[in-house]
């Protein structure tokens, strides 16, 4: 494991969490269009954040991005990935949801990043072009595989504030993933870091003391770590791969018959 840079500044009278708890406004939330026809929207959006580690856990299409989107808005982050300083076409209106929705801090930080793994290569293009490549191991971040690219970005960029991550595992091998695990520990532990991590990884989904919250047809709800369908699914599947298969196969032979 690469070794971790060691100059990090935090000033100490700060603490995460930050950002205490998401709740929707219920007039704003009426809307019959995209986003509040998301289920796990249906009944309105009420999330408590008692733990520096938050992960949104949910089926593909379920409106994790579409949460994550809205808040990273909300922070003034760039919605398409960044922080502040990278958010250069300040948007004039906010999202429907980002309007509908209505954040409590302690205390409030503007420190932080967004995230989303599919447009990391303009946003680690946008960086090779502002940064200094020492920040990111000596090289540029096009310089390095996606992984390692990541993984440089995490190592090096995150400090003190809110990190609002979408499926950061995409680019991380299982091993590289156990990295991250422990770069967020060392931020989360000193309470100097905040993360809301959407995610589909069950290595991820692991991190201790963390909140998961599940998206589901009739709402986010609270969910414990071996609860989770993904740690269900990935925990049958890695007991008897051959089993789950010859079941899946033979069920795709019955509705063929
Ligand atoms: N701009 C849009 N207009 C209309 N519908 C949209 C728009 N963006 C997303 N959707 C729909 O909203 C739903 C939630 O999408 P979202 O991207 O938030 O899901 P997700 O939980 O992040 O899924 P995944 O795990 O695949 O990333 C999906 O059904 C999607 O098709
Ligand atoms: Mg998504």
């Amino acid at each position: 494991m690469a070794p971790r840079k060691s100059s990090r500044k935090f000033s100490s009278n700060l603490g995460a969490p930050y950002l205490r708890n998401i709740r929707s406004d219920p007039e704003r939330m009426k809307g019959t269009q995209f986003p509040f026809t998301i289920p796990a929207f249906r009944h309105g959006i009420a999330l408590d954040l008692p733990t520096p580690v938050t992960f949104f856990v949910g089926e593909n299409g379920s409106g994790k991005s579409t949460l994550l989107e809205a808040l990273a808005e909300i922070c003034g982050f760039n919605p398409e990935g960044g922080n502040r300083d990278h958010y250069r076409e300040a948007r004039e209106d906010r999202s429907e949801l980002a309007q509908a929705l209505r954040l409590s801090w302690m205390p409030k930080v503007t420190e932080g990043f967004f995230m989303r793994a599919e447009s990391f290569y303009n946003f680690a293009s946008y960086l090779d072009g502002v940064s200094d490549f020492t920040a990111y191991g000596g090289k540029s971040l096009h310089h390095q595989s996606h992984g390692e690219s990541f993984l440089a970005l995490f190592q090096n960029r995150f400090e003190q504030g809110l990190y609002i991550l979408d499926e950061p595992e995409a680019a991380l091998s299982p091993q590289r993933q156990l990295a991250f695990l422990r770069i967020i520990h060392e931020l989360e532990t000193p309470r100097h870091a905040q993360f809301l991590i959407a995610t589909h990884s069950p290595i991820l989904l692991a991190y201790p003391g963390a909140t998961l919250y599940q998206f589901e047809e009739d709402g986010i709800q609270e969910v414990a770590y071996r609860d989770t369908d993904h740690y269900l699914v990935m925990k049958a599947f890695l007991n008897g791969p051959e089993r789950i298969l010859r079941h899946l196969f033979s069920e795709e032979d019955e509705s063929d018959a």
